[in-house]
């Protein structure tokens, strides 16, 4: 149809995707039998039973879980490249990935390890297909502030300059312990790109604002619940970076007709569409635009949305000018 052609055809960046929730069942398969992981499923069938997620703390159970397969910098590379050939084939120029960091550190996996192979992947995509990746490590915040200090920490000793932001995502805690944490990211030229208002109401992207001082909000989809907050994001354009299908795979959202995305487009925000885990969700990027024109918006509107994640995007001025 007319819309699907115009959703191959825009010029699209991807903001909110995980490099580890992004890893694709056949990948998954290929490393649980690379290194024998027992934890994780061995077949097409059990992957997609295992994607089935009773609410949002069991989906980042399985998505921890999946992630017991990437040891090595081999796999890191396999998995960094698969991503963003599967990006480059929806037509993405441009994506900015966040990597569980602390979920590899805590397996006592190096960060070199970890930027060794998503970094040699990267330059080969760049040539290969012509699509730039920048890393947004992060951390889970509901292991506590520390877990985010040594992620940080890693960071600032082995992160290579690709590195465009910190975040922090996985179940939803307060914001205030970490306001310290993201000063000192902010203060090495780290952008703040913290998870917030997924499903812990308005008040974590309040927080996240005044005491992270965060440059784009990860989903904020519960800033709908308080119209002060709304006035405040339009009226400071903060970007909020909305995942539909994710929402109503993790729970956040019931169903997905009651998808708040039209309704913040159309309230003067800042929101751009983005996969989040797509096939642990059963989605990628062209899908969240079908299912934005399924919610009811038009083709300028998916135009708006695609734009605007170009705005919020950390690409450089000539590479945004050239999108738009
Ligand atoms: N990690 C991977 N996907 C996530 C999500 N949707 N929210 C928080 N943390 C995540
Ligand atoms: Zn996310």
């Amino acid at each position: 149809s007319d819309v699907d052609r115009l959703i191959r055809e825009l010029p699209k960046v991807e903001l909110h995707v995980h490099l580890e929730g992004a890893m694709r069942p056949a990948i998954l398969l290929e490393l649980a039998e690379k290194h024998d992981v027992a934890t994780v499923p061995r077949s097409l069938d059990g992957v997609r039973e295992w994607y089935e997620f009773r609410d949002f703390p069991h989906f980042i159970e399985v998505y921890l879980t999946s992630m017991q397969t990437l040891r090595d910098e081999a796999d890191f590379a396999l998995l960094t490249a698969d991503v963003a050939a599967r990006l480059a084939a929806q037509r993405v120029s441009y994506a900015e990935l966040h990597v569980s960091l602390y979920a590899h550190l805590m397996r006592g996996i190096p960060a070199q390890v970890v930027f060794d192979g998503i970094e040699h992947a990267r330059r080969e995509a760049e040539r290969e297909h012509g699509i730039q990746l920048r890393w947004i490590p992060d951390f889970p915040g509901d292991y506590g502030v520390e877990t985010g200090e040594q992620t940080l920490e890693a960071v600032l000793k082995e992160g290579p300059p690709s590195v465009v932001g910190f975040g922090v995502g996985s179940v939803e805690v307060s914001r205030a312990p970490f306001a310290d944490l993201f000063a000192r990211a902010r203060a090495a030229g780290l952008r703040s790109l913290p998870h917030a208002g997924e499903n812990g109401g308005p008040e974590r992207i309040t927080e996240a604002l005044d005491l992270l001082r965060a440059e784009r909000i990860g989903h904020g989809i519960d800033c709908v619940r308080e119209p002060a907050l709304v006035d405040r994001l339009r009226a400071t354009g903060v970007p909020l970076d909305v995942c539909p299908t994710s929402n109503v795979c993790t729970g956040a959202v019931e169903r997905i007709e009651d998808h708040p995305l039209p309704r913040m487009l159309r309230d003067g925000l800042t929101v751009s569409v983005n996969s989040d885990d797509p096939p642990m969700f059963g989605t990628d990027l062209e899908n969240e635009y079908r299912v934005a024109y399924g919610l009811g918006m038009e083709a300028a509107e998916l135009a708006t949305l695609a734009r605007n994640g170009v705005t919020a995007s950390y690409l450089d001025e000539p590479g945004k000018r050239s999108l738009i």
